[in-house]
């Protein structure tokens, strides 16, 4: 049996990863050209219409995902358990209540395992720009579940820092992560010691731990910035964090300098 064909049989396959990921840069590139009509050399003046929403909002995924029936609707921090995973967008477009394709910051949402031993962030003297007023690296609460140790939560910006792929948590493990000291080269602590993979971006194998905050520097506009620990080429550097806070139940993004995000 071909490589591709035993991929395919064990369902998601990295081929129909790469697809999906341009089909959604498509859906985003037409969404940017809306009001072109044939003929029209210059397109007519932008009209703005519809919210930017800055809570952040569930977005369905290409395969079955326990948040899919949550689409279009604001996270709750009370919606995940320990270790669980989804993907959302931050600043998207609704209109008449529905959120407009290829809009925003795609990311991703992650409930680590509140540990203060193992989570690591930079020091206050460390950090490239403020946060805005309220603003955390992750939300944190002692008492939200406190029968598991409290909730603790990590927003990233879901864009590959190799070539802009959709990395994921938890979702694509065919092939594999690359796993253990070996491929890391260092612990992090999220495999090391609670045996998770890190977030793993199918593409070409990079991955970053969300449980260790860093700063490190944007090489496409020299500013520094802070994102989760890239522990697995080719993926240069971290992944950008989004700041976060609590909105009553809903959890809301807060721009720290958008040359953060400026990469692909
Ligand atoms: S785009 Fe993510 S590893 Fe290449």
């Amino acid at each position: 049996m071909s490589w591709e064909s035993e991929e395919k049989e064990k369902g998601f396959t990295r081929r129909e990863w790469v697809r999906l990921g341009m089909v959604a840069g498509a859906v985003g590139a037409v969404g940017s050209l809306a009001g072109l009509t044939l003929g029209q050399v210059l397109p007519p003046p932008y009209k703005f219409s519809g919210e930017i929403r800055e809570t952040i909002e569930y977005t369905k995924f290409p395969t079955p995902q326990w948040w899919n029936a949550k689409a279009g609707t604001a996270v709750k921090m009370s919606d995940f358990q320990v270790w669980q995973g989804a993907t959302g967008v931050w600043r998207g477009l609704f209109r008449e209540g529905k959120y407009v394709p290829g809009t925003g910051f795609p990311c991703l949402i992650i409930r680590i395992k509140r540990e203060n031993q193992f989570f690591r962030v930079p020091a206050d003297n460390e950090m490239p720009a403020p946060l805005p007023e309220g603003f955390s690296l992750a939300f944190d609460d002692p008492l939200l579940d406190a029968a598991n140790g409290g909730t603790r939560i990590v927003v990233l910006f879901d864009r590959c820092v190799h070539l802009c792929c959709y990395p994921g948590w938890h979702v694509v493990s065919n092939p594999p992560p690359g796993r253990g000291y070996a491929d890391y080269g260092a612990s992090p602590p999220t495999f090391d010691q609670f045996g998770q993979d890190p977030i793993y971006c199918v593409c070409h194998g990079s991955q970053y731990d969300p449980m260790v905050l860093v700063v490190n520097t944007n090489d496409k506009n020299g500013a520094r910035y802070v994102g989760a620990w890239r522990v697995h080429g080719p993926a240069p550097r971290a992944l950008p964090v989004i700041p976060v806070k609590a909105q009553g139940a809903n959890l809301v993004g807060g721009m720290p300098n958008p040359a953060w995000y400026v990469y692909c």
